[in-house]
């Protein structure tokens, strides 16, 4: 079965360094995989490929009105964007955004027939504490709900672990694949909706071999290591 992988780049690399990761990936890209390529706002029309599709890592929570420094859904159609990333845990940690916040991202994006990658994860306080199944599943009915079954079709979760972000841990696979299974439960039971789900956090060319067989997993949000196109490559490969 194709995985879908997504490249969060975030706030890296300068128009001379992705004029060079443009070249090799439209050179040497070559997958049955989806390949997502996430870049900074100002990247996106440069990533123009019939191999992958582009993503937003983030949307306005606003429709469109004088918000200065915003990017709206119907912007991001309009230059044939695809998918947006929402929730992300560094929006929700340094810039503070709630549930309500990401929902009004959630539902632009869904107006706009743009997918969003809606982010989700335990803390280490929840993971120590055990309530990471409870805090998962209050946070996917809070996010997802008043939405249409036809709306919520288009939305993809990722599960991120805040704690494996950008750390080089991760959960075992036997736990990802679990807590992702538990996901997809959550989403059936209360929506209807057969939801794809990511598992995001230290992916890289070293540990995908153990992930990239679990059965629930449907793709992988990779960060730093999509920032090296070498990298990048070789886990695209590897999947
Ligand atoms: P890392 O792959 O750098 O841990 O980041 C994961 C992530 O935040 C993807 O959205």
């Amino acid at each position: 079965m194709n995985k879908i992988i997504v490249a969060n780049m975030k706030m890296s690399m300068t128009l001379k360094e992705i004029g060079y990761y443009i070249k090799v990936l439209n050179d040497k890209l070559d997958t049955d995989n989806d390949v997502i390529i996430a870049p900074s706002f100002i990247f996106l029309p440069y990533f123009k490929s019939d191999k992958y599709l582009t993503c937003a890592q983030d949307v306005s929570e606003y429709e469109s009105g004088p918000y200065t420094g915003e990017v709206s859904a119907l912007q991001l159609k309009s230059i044939n964007v695809k998918y947006t990333i929402v929730g992300h845990s560094e929006r929700r940690n340094i810039f503070h955004e709630n549930s309500a916040i990401i929902h009004n991202k959630i539902k632009h994006c869904l107006d706009n027939d743009i997918s969003p990658i809606v982010c989700i994860g335990e803390d280490k306080k929840e993971r120590i504490s055990m309530t990471t199944e409870q805090f998962l599943r209050r946070d996917i009915l809070e996010l997802l709900q008043d939405f249409p079954k036809e709306q919520l079709e288009n939305v993809i979760i990722a599960y991120e672990p805040k704690w494996a972000i950008g750390t080089g841990i991760t959960p075992t696979p036997k736990e990802i694949d679990e807590t992702i299974f538990f996901i997809k439960d959550i989403v059936e039971s209360a929506f209807k909706v057969d939801v794809k789900v990511l598992y995001g956090g230290s992916i890289n060319k070293e540990n995908i071999s153990d992930f990239k067989k679990l059965k629930n997993v449907d793709g992988f949000l990779i960060g730093g290591s999509s920032t090296d196109i070498d990298e990048f490559l070789e886990i695209i490969e590897q999947i």
